[in-house]
């Protein structure tokens, strides 16, 4: 994928800052540090376009990137990260639930796991939530660079015998490994 540019286009809290440019968009969803941003960035071979931290829960808006000035990413905040308080927690829920649920331009939801290990349960929830509503879905195993190939191989069985979705592609951000197929699962959707 040649990407002729890729911005920064906003960090939105509420719904009255989502960007108005009705492009095709793909979002990005999974836990506090699972490789959101890292994915993002690996994606468009620009390093700190999409903050990455240490820090789970760091993220609390949906970040907004436009690329080749022709469809947009959606960077969600990460789920499930326990230090936060509740009504953060609820407010994820809230903010995520109401994006998914309303957001016309969407046309794509890229789940994030960590291909280390097996899906947690709100990764489950997700994921039967995007199936009970019908959104295109495929499925990110993060960090396989973590992993020695038998290793990948026996939990992306396993992923997908828990999260049942069309795709499930292994990726590593830190060897830009698996971007080809995210990508032409990107432009399948972008194109439709
Ligand atoms: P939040 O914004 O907090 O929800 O996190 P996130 O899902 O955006 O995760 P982020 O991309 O910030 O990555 C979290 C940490 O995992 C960082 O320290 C990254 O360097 C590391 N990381 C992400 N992807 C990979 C990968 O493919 N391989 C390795 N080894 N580390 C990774
Ligand atoms: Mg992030």
């Amino acid at each position: 994928m040649k990407i002729s540019s890729a911005e920064f286009v906003k960090s939105a809290f509420e719904r009255s800052h989502w960007p108005v440019e009705s492009m095709s968009e793909i979002a990005f969803l999974g836990r506090s540090n699972v490789g959101k941003s890292s994915l993002i960035n690996s994606l468009l071979g620009r390093k700190g376009l999409a903050r990455t931290s240490n820090t789970p829960g760091r993220t609390q808006s949906i970040n907004f990137f436009k690329i080749n000035g022709s469809f947009l990413f959606a960077d969600l905040p990460g789920y499930g990260f326990a230090k936060v308080s509740k009504t953060m927690r609820a407010g994820w829920g809230k903010m995520a639930e109401e994006y998914l649920f309303e957001r016309e331009e969407l046309v794509l939801c890229i789940q994030l796991v960590d291909a280390r290990h097996p899906p947690s349960k709100l990764d489950i929830q997700l994921n039967e939530w995007l199936r009970h509503h019908d959104k295109p879905f495929i499925v990110v195993a993060t960090k396989s660079d973590k992993l020695s190939a038998n290793d990948l191989a026996k939990n992306l069985k396993e992923i997908r015998r828990v999260l049942p979705a069309a795709k499930i592609l292994p990726h590593s951000a830190a060897k830009h490994k698996g971007n080809d197929d995210v990508w032409a699962a990107i432009l399948a959707a972008v194109e439709k």
